[in-house]
């Protein structure tokens, strides 16, 4: 039987290099590294992304820089060096353990002049103690002589040809060789301290190579048929945002020193992802693929999540690669946040104190763009200030640029995280969270609607114009519907926080309503707003997307199969927005996050109208899971499964050719909504929570845990 915590491959194929390295990536909320080699290979993108460790670069403002590598080790025999593209590889294997995040590699190869050995490359970066980083390699040779290691550190990385780091210092001190880094234009400094130990053979020559920011250790060791020698490296890592400056080197070499050996780290490792998958796990029984995909998923949010840092937030390719620079989105709120929420409300925490400790920057955005209170940038990064590009390379004819709007119009981030802020406070019940950021985040984001609603005296409605929905086919929109809904819903829960503070904290109501001047003026334009917001709903419940839509072409999405392509690519940015075509189903995402709000008939009309028009495999990877979760409302869990199953298998299949450029960071976070709130069909309510089940057929059982006011459920359905 398969091991259904493991996620492995039998052979190495270099075409799919980087979509591997994505797959294997390790971490432990703290950094995370891409599943490239040990030894390197020219075109690899080999990387490892420390959270908040942000720098300038051109047309994207700032980017996670690729910081400093820990990885690499190379092994010689008798002279000749491994590689995978020389010699002969006569066996590879590699596996990626999600119960502990171990990461092993096993391969037999002769080298080109007939020298044979297996060579196990091991790593895992600690959960247990976040700056602490292993690797180790074990080889058992056929031959006699010499295997001879060489264990690094490497501060001439890059991000994509981008360098952001300065060397600063190196050195040896204690037994450990250090590398000490500062980026270059945000200051931060980096220290890497490196400590390896050799074992099963005699090591006959052992030497430091002060190879400027590349301090490598060289060893040497016997090597007898049969008999296993090898080696094992430890680092630890700190930045100027964990200590000061100057307190970097002593830190990760102190740090170094005193981690526990592979054994008892990978001990403690283990068991603090014990912890973590008490709460997470999710058993599907009855469906293997299943089964592993959603813990691969579970696996990849894990690891980037900050368990000890609330200045962070999760980026929409988590930390495992280049795409979309680190920056965080709104896949976060709506995505994500909800796995935390009620697996591990301690992250869910951190993750929305980011978003409180850059309201100033929201409100800075909002300035500049002559309205009021907080409009939350729609990428964001370090300060919270806007980082989204303006203007990118167009993906067909990379001479010509595209404007991208998203940063200046997509503006319904702020009501996600509003409403983010609320889920989290009634799946908690954390009142002193509510009360000193909760509240505010909520009462700013609707200080910005009241500024952004625009009166409409002919039709004697407030709209809100030129605006884009999550489904970004269709830019430069009039009153979207999710957008003006979720506007009206901040809007409402404005006052429904007003009023539970003047109860519960009539201190702090007074306070926010002085210092965001909440005058009596403009609580009645907010309730103006709230009455007369422009929402078009069909008497049958159908509601326009926007202003306008059902005037686009209608296109048989289904006539254009089979195809590899999104409509986007197809028929052109401009040619797609002139098209019914979604790239996601906004209407449906509306449903789903305000579900109480709307009757199971005029759920399943919109269903029926918006799942034919949706490009559901090359347009967003948002889309699938919410899908899911709507066909399981409107009673067709199999359809439910196919969209499923096209969300889970995101990165790991690569199913839109993307999965190089890093995790789908809120697909994976969808699955998990998708399988709780979709098949499981949890709903939590004022006075509990209730399920539903609607097992797709072949399930036989699923299972999960769930956090509700402090204290943990079970769910344990048989289908
Ligand atoms: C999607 C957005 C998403 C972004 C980052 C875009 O392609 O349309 O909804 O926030 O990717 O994942």
């Amino acid at each position: 039987m398969n091991d259904l915590w493991i996620v492995s491959e039998d052979s190495f194929d270099a075409k799919k290099q980087h979509h591997k390295e994505t797959v294997f990536t390790i971490g432990n909320g703290y950094l995370s590294t891409r599943g490239a080699f040990e030894e390197g290979y020219p075109k690899d993108h080999r990387a490892t992304f420390v959270h908040g460790v942000f720098d300038e670069a051109p047309i994207v403002f700032t980017e996670l820089a690729n910081s400093p590598d820990w990885l690499p080790l190379q092994v010689l025999f008798n002279g000749e060096r491994f590689s995978l593209d020389t010699g002969t590889v006569e066996g590879f294997e590699r596996s990626l353990d999600l119960r502990t995040g171990l990461l092993i590699r096993t391969v037999r190869w002769s080298s080109p002049s007939g020298l044979k050995a297996t060579l196990v490359f091991e790593r895992f970066a600690s959960q247990a103690d976040e700056h602490l980083l292993y690797v180790r390699c074990r080889v058992t040779p056929e031959f006699a002589g010499m295997v001879e290691f060489r264990a690094g550190l490497n501060g001439n990385m890059n991000n994509e040809g981008i360098v952001h780091w300065h060397w600063v210092a190196q050195g040896e001190q204690d037994g450990v060789q250090y590398l000490h880094n500062r980026t270059r234009t945000s200051g931060i400094d980096m220290a890497s301290a490196m400590r390896v130990d050799s074992f099963g053979g005699r090591e006959v020559e052992r030497a430091v190579w002060d190879v400027e920011n590349s301090p490598t250790l060289m060893l040497r060791l016997e090597a007898e048929p049969g008999r296993t020698v090898g080696v094992e490296k430890r680092v630890a890592v700190f930045t100027s945002r964990d200590v000061a400056a100057d307190a970097v080197i002593p830190s990760a070499i102190q740090h170094v020193n005193a981690g526990a050996g592979w054994e008892a780290a990978f001990a403690a490792d283990a068991q603090a992802w014990a912890a973590d998958w008490e709460r997470t796990d999710v058993v599907i029984e009855g469906d293997d693929e299943a089964q592993i995909s959603i813990r691969f998923n579970l696996f990849q949010l894990l690891i980037a999540a900050p368990r000890h840092d609330d200045r962070v937030n999760i980026g929409a390719k988590t930390l495992s690669g280049f795409g979309y620079r680190g920056h965080a989105f709104w896949d976060t709120e709506i995505f994500m946040l909800p796995v935390f929420i009620y697996t591990a409300p301690h992250i869910a925490k951190n993750l929305l104190n980011y978003r409180f400790r850059n309201l100033p920057g929201a409100q800075r955005k909002a300035q500049g763009n002559g309205f009021e209170g907080a409009q939350f940038p729609w990428e964001s990064a370090d300060t919270g200030d806007e980082v989204t590009p303006t203007w990118v390379p167009h993906f067909a004819d990379r001479t010509k640029l595209v404007r991208i709007w998203t940063g200046d119009i997509e503006v319904h981030i702020s009501a996600d995280i509003a409403h983010a802020a609320y889920q989290y406070w009634q799946a908690t019940g954390d009142d002193a969270w509510y009360i000193e950021k909760g509240a505010e985040l909520i009462l700013d984001t609707a200080k910005f609607w009241g500024s952004r609603a625009e009166w409409n005296a002919e039709a004697k409605r407030y709209e809100l114009n030129d605006v884009i929905g999550p489904d970004e086919y269709h830019e430069h929109v009039d009153n979207n519907a999710y957008t003006n809904r979720l506007a009206q819903w901040n809007l409402q829960a404005a006052f429904d926080v007003l009023a539970w503070l003047r109860e519960h904290a009539p201190a702090k109501a007074d306070e926010l309503i002085a210092r965001l001047d909440l005058n009596p003026d403009r609580l009645a334009t907010w309730r103006e707003v709230i009455e007369k917001i422009y929402l078009h709903i069909e008497p049958s419940g159908l509601i326009e997307q926007f202003e306008g839509y059902y005037q686009r072409k209608e296109v048989n999405l289904a006539a254009l199969e089979p195809r590899t392509k999104s409509a986007q690519e197809i028929f052109g940015i401009e040619g797609c927005n002139e098209t019914q075509i979604l790239k996601q189903p906004d209407v449906l995402m509306l449903q789903y996050l305000l579900r109480d709000h709307y009757t199971d008939e005029s759920v399943r009309v919109n269903y029926d109208y918006y799942m034919p028009r949706t490009d559901h495999t090359y347009g967003s990877s948002l889309g699938p899971s919410i899908m899911a979760i709507m066909a399981c409302d409107v009673g067709k869990p199999d359809d439910a499964y196919e969209h499923f199953i096209r969300a889970v298998r995101a990165d790991l299949r690569d199913v839109r050719g993307n999965a190089g450029d890093g995790i789908h960071a809120a697909s994976t976070g969808g699955t998990w909504q998708a399988v709780v709130f979709g098949f499981g069909g949890l709903r939590i309510t004022a006075d509990g929570w209730t399920t539903n089940p609607r097992l797709p057929h072949n399930w036989k059982r699923l299972s999960f845990k769930f956090f509700h006011r402090g204290e943990i459920h079970t769910v344990d359905i048989s289908g």
